[in-house]
């Protein structure tokens, strides 16, 4: 390993494992001991005192201890190092430049769990040295979690001990897709012998996809038949179905989690939800073949709505899952402390209005430390259900996206001004009972209308949020 390797694996590892990088006094100590220089010699070079670098090396020994899972000393980080697989990939995927450090980053000695079906002759990777390669060169930084702790075990719940093949995590915008599943990933990652992350935001189609995971896989374990020179362009297979059947292959001979996230980029708008963009349609083959067929391997897909076949699979005791996840609740608190916002007494209110989005949140706590000093109950004194152009800018993309027929319905639901029942509304809308039926199940794939239950009847209503944003924006 030369120099460069070793801060860029340590850098990967701490961050892996903490969600921070290594700062610029760490790496100097790092450099410098790697080089067998003394404190009071990188002090002089970084122009601090001997006390203060060791101060600092004590702290990132201690952190690299709980990241490798072993000691880690001045004397002994070489070995220590040295004793850790280190796999340095570089690839270059056609535009999307991509360099990738993956690294042993299974805390503790926990082994991948043993594959279901998983035969003897199967290449893979040596049991006695549990590793989890990781890519996650496409994920967005990871940041506090508050709470999340009932959705973190039901999700470790379903994919560790149950196995499930498929899950989706659904929500709108800000509700905390990406970084309750960042935080998935750090509590069960030594369960996989590959973690991936992908994002879908661009709508990519589904073989450049496809290439990416198929040559992350074989690029990390060059057994892995049949790319057999690195995974380069020449050897993948070219047809869809070929790279569907190559990739299916390596989620049945190897653990591995994928992550697709912003998943909504590929479906279509002025549909019901869950249908694919025209030039997207084939992501529903692959998505079938991972959610029916047999495999040791499980998809996480964050999207603001569920797939079509996603709806259709998912069960209780079914390998497909669905989690739609609420607001934070009072665990938002930690938030409004974070921005230093006054009046606690009055925060519950501010919560339940914004429904513990904290994106949402967010945005309203700047506000108010922007425009009242922190003050929540003065700004709860206007009265007036308060967006701005931050946070109608997140609904903005999810309310166009509407169908036609969604749109009608949702403007009828801002109308009203009490939770409504179907036949409320089939009284109040101009809508056919299977146009409403329809419009009511899409709206709600899409977490766009809340439900109550009432005397054996179930009742709709729009969150106030939404409410407020249809009636300042009409959308027909
Ligand atoms: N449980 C949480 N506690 C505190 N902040 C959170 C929580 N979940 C999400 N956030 C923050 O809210 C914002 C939106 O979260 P994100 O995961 O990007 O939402 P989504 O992926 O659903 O659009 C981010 O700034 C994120 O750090
Ligand atoms: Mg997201």
């Amino acid at each position: 390993m030369d120099v460069q390797e070793v801060l860029r694996f340590a850098d990967e590892m701490v961050f892996a494992k903490t969600g921070e990088h290594l700062d610029d006094l760490q790496k100097a100590i790092l450099l410098g001991v790697w080089e067998g220089q003394k404190y009071s010699q990188i002090a002089e070079t970084s122009y601090c005192s001997e006390g203060h670098i060791r101060n600092i090396a004590s702290k990132l020994w201690k952190r690299l201890s709980n990241v490798l899972g072993e000691e880690v000393t001045q004397s002994n980080l070489r070995s220590a190092l040295e004793r850790q697989q280190v796999f340095i990939v570089s690839s270059n995927f056609g535009n999307d430049f991509l360099h990738i450090g993956n690294v042993n980053v299974c805390k503790d000695s926990q082994s991948p769990e043993v594959p279901k079906d998983r035969s003897p002759s199967t290449p893979t990777s040596d049991t006695s040295k549990p590793q989890t390669r990781l890519d996650l060169a496409d994920a967005p930084h990871i940041s506090s979690l508050s709470d999340r702790t009932s959705e973190l075990a039901t999700l470790e719940k379903w994919i560790v001990q149950e196995k499930c093949n498929l899950a989706a995590i659904l929500g709108l915008s800000g509700i905390g897709k990406t970084a309750l599943s960042l935080h998935l990933i750090q509590k069960i990652q030594h369960n996989f012998e590959y973690v991936i992350w992908r994002s879908l935001g661009h709508s990519p189609p589904l073989e450049t996809t496809l290439k990416n995971l198929i040559q992350f896989i074989a690029n990390q374990y060059p057994p892995n038949p049949p790319l057999p020179r690195g995974g380069e362009e020449g050897f993948l297979p070219s047809s869809i179905p070929e790279r569907i059947s190559l990739l299916m292959e390596y989620l049945r001979k190897n653990r591995c989690l994928i992550i697709l996230d912003d998943v909504q980029a590929i479906l279509s708008s002025g549909q019901l939800a869950g249908n694919y963009r025209p030039d997207c349609e084939n992501y529903s083959i692959l998505f079938r073949q991972i959610g029916e067929t047999t495999h040791n391997s499980c998809l996480i897909l964050n999207s603001w709505e569920p797939p079509r076949e996603i709806t259709a699979l998912k069960g209780e005791n079914s390998p497909v899952r669905t989690l739609q996840l609420k607001g934070i609740g009072v665990a938002a608190t930690e938030i409004f402390r974070q921005k230093s916002l006054l009046n606690p007494e009055q925060w519950e209110n501010l919560i339940n209005t914004y429904r513990g989005n904290p994106l949402w949140l967010k945005i309203v706590a700047t506000t108010i430390q922007e425009l009242f000093r922190g003050r929540v109950a003065e700004f709860l004194k206007y009265d007036m259900l308060f967006l701005g152009e931050e946070l109608a800018a997140t609904l903005h993309p999810q309310i166009n996206r509407l169908s036609e027929l969604e749109k009608k319905l949702i403007s009828q639901l801002s109308r009203e001004v009490n939770p409504v029942s179907i036949e409320q509304l089939l009284q109040d809308a101009d809508l056919s009972p299977s146009e409403l039926f329809n419009g009511l199940q899409s709206l709600g794939r899409r977490s766009l209308v809340e439900t109550e239950e009432q005397e054996n009847e179930t009742l709709f209503n729009l969150c106030p949020v939404v409410r407020q944003y249809v009636i300042l924006n009409p959308v027909c």
